[in-house]
C-alpha cells in the first residue's frame, strides 16, 4: 500500500498551473483584460440571485460570504494548510466536520455556514480555472480563465438554493478567497504573467447590478469602467455614482459590507432613531429592521401614506395598500420616498419601485420586515431594495459608488446588451 507523499505548496502550484495554462492555448493569445462580466439571475421561486461563472453554472451571490463554495471535479490538487489563501479562508462559526488527521499531507479543509439554511459544512479547499467573458463595457467581448479559490461542496450544500445553482459565490471583503478578490488577484497577472496578458492596474473593485425581473438577466462586472445599459446613447453609468465610505467590522470573522448612516426620513421628515450602521445582504430577500427601528419607521410611514387606506397585511409584511389607489411613476408607485441619509450628507433614497411590493392582485405592501428585538445588526438592506441599483465596491479604497434605481436613467439592471463580440 503506497501513501502519497506531502508535496510542498509550490509544487502542487506549479502543477495547476501546467494543467491550466493549457486551456487557453486552444482560445489563442489572451488580450489584456480590463473588466470582466457576467450575468445575474433572479430566481422566480426563491427571489435569491446567481451568477453564472464558466458559461452557464449558476451560484448563490453572497455579498457577506468570505469564499466560492462549489463543485469540484473528481481529482484535484488541494490547497495546503500553510497557504495565505488557506488562512484567510480560516474563519467560521462552524466546527470543521472531518479535521485534518495528522500524518500525511496538510490539507486546507474548511467549514462554512449556510447562508439560506444556517446548516454547517466541510470541504477542501482547491484553485479551479473558471472561464469569464472580458468586457469593452457594452458587449462581451472574449472568454479568459482565472483560477479562483474553491471549496469543494459536497451535494448536501446545496439545499436552500434556487433550483440548479451549483454553489455559493461569496463577495465579502477579503484580499484573496472571495470571487471578486481573486479574480483580481489574478487578472493583475502576478503569478500567471505567461498565461494572462496581465494587467497590472486591474484591482478589486466590481458593480452588481440586481434584476428586478427574472425573464432578463442583471450584470455584475469586474475591474474598470466604463459600464453601460441600453439604450446606446446612455454614458457610462459611472457618471451618475454617488460615492459613499463602505465602513468593516471590527470582527475580523465578519467580511460584510456597511454603510455609515444617520439616520432614516420618510417623505423628508426625519424618523428619531439612534445612529446605527447598515449590512447590505443578497441573501435575504427584503430589508430587516431591529424592531427599536422598525417601529417608529412604520408608525413614519403611516403618518407619510394617511391618505391611503390601508389593505389586511400579507406576511411577512404589515402595512398594505390597494394599488388603485397609488399612481405609477418611471421610479415605481407614486409613494413617499425612503431616504437612508449617509453620513457625509448624501442620500440612498428609495423610490417605490424598491419599497413597494406587488403581493397578489391589486395589493402591494411596504417591504421591510421586524427582525426582532434582539436582531444583532440594526438594519440589513435586502435584495428587492437593491433591485436595479447600480452598486460598484472599490474594496481596497472602502468606497462604494451608488445609484439607488436606473429607472431614474430610464433604464434598469436587464439593459446591459449580452451579445457577445466573439
Ligand atoms: C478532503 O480530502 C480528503 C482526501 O481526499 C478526504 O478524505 C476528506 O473527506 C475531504 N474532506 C471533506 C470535508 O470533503
Ligand atoms: C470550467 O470549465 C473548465 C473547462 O470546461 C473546467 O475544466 C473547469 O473545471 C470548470 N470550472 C468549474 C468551476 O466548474
Ligand atoms: C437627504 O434627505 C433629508 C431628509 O429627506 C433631506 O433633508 C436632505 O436635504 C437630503 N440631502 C440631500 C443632499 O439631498
Ligand atoms: C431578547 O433577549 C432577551 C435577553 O437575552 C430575552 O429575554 C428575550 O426573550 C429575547 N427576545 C426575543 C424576542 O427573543
Ligand atoms: C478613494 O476614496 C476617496 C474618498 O474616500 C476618493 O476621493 C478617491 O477618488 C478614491 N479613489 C479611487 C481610486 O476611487
Ligand atoms: C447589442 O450589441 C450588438 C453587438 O454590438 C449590436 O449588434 C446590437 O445592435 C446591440 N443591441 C441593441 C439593442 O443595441
Amino acid at each position: 500500500m503506497t501513501h502519497p507523499h506531502p508535496l510542498p505548496l509550490s509544487l502542487i502550484l506549479f502543477g495547476i498551473t501546467l494543467l491550466t495554462s493549457l486551456l487557453p492555448l486552444t482560445l489563442g493569445q489572451q488580450p489584456v483584460v480590463n473588466a470582466l462580466v457576467a450575468p445575474i439571475t433572479k430566481d422566480s421561486c426563491t427571489s435569491l440571485y446567481t451568477i453564472a461563472l464558466n458559461s452557464t453554472q449558476q451560484y448563490l451571490i453572497d455579498l457577506t460570504g468570505r469564499f466560492v463554495w462549489g463543485p469540484c471535479p473528481t481529482f484535484y490538487y488541494p490547497v495546503h494548510c500553510t497557504a495565505p489563501i488557506c488562512n484567510e479562508a480560516r474563519f467560521s462559526d462552524c466546527p470543521i466536520i472531518n479535521g485534518y488527521r495528522p500524518p500525511g499531507f496538510c490539507r486546507c479543509e474548511k467549514s462554512m455556514r449556510h447562508p439560506i439554511t444556517g446548516a454547517c459544512f466541510s470541504g477542501n479547499e482547491t484553485l479551479i480555472p473558471i472561464y469569464i467573458a472580458s468586457t469593452d463595457g457594452r458587449n462581451p467581448t472574449s472568454l479568459v480563465s482565472a483560477d479562483y479559490v474553491n471549496i469543494c461542496a459536497p451535494d448536501s450544500s446545496l439545499a436552500g438554493l434556487p433550483h440548479g445553482a451549483v454553489g455559493i459565490a461569496g463577495f465579502g471583503r477579503t484580499s484573496l478567497v472571495s470571487l471578486p478578490a481573486r479574480i483580481a488577484w489574478d487578472v493583475s497577472g502576478v503569478p500567471w504573467q505567461f498565461r494572462l496578458n496581465g494587467n497590472p492596474s486591474f484591482y478589486n473593485r466590481f458593480a452588481l447590478c440586481l434584476p428586478s425581473t427574472t425573464n432578463a438577466p442583471g450584470v455584475a462586472f469586474f475591474g474598470a469602467n466604463p459600464y453601460h445599459f441600453l439604450p446606446t446613447y446612455l454614458p457610462d453609468i459611472s457618471n451618475f455614482l454617488t460615492y459613499t465610505t463602505l465602513l468593516q467590522s471590527p470582527s475580523y470573522n465578519d467580511v460584510a459590507y456597511y454603510l455609515n448612516v444617520k439616520g432614516l426620513a420618510v417623505n423628508g421628515m426625519s424618523v428619531s432613531l439612534p445612529t446605527f450602521s447598515v449590512k447590505l445582504s443578497t441573501t435575504i430577500p427584503y430589508t430587516t429592521m431591529r424592531t427599536s427601528i422598525y417601529k417608529p419607521f412604520i408608525e413614519a410611514y403611516k403618518t407619510a401614506t394617511n391618505w391611503i387606506p390601508h389593505k389586511p397585511s400579507v406576511e411577512p409584511f404589515e402595512l398594505c395598500f390597494d394599488t388603485r389607489d397609488l399612481g405609477s411613476t418611471r421610479v415605481g408607485y407614486g409613494v413617499p420616498p425612503i431616504d437612508i441619509m449617509l453620513n457625509e450628507g448624501k442620500n440612498w433614497t428609495i423610490f417605490g419601485a424598491n419599497s413597494l411590493k406587488d403581493v397578489k392582485a391589486n395589493t402591494a405592501c411596504l417591504a421591510f420586515v421586524d427582525g426582532g428585538e434582539n436582531e444583532t445588526v440594526a438594519i440589513t438592506l435586502g435584495g428587492f431594495q437593491m433591485e436595479d441599483s447600480f452598486l460598484l465596491f472599490d474594496v481596497p479604497n472602502s468606497t462604494l459608488g451608488f445609484i439607488p434605481t436606473l429607472r431614474g436613467l430610464q433604464t434598469t439592471c436587464s439593459n446591459f446588451n449580452f451579445t457577445s463580440l466573439v
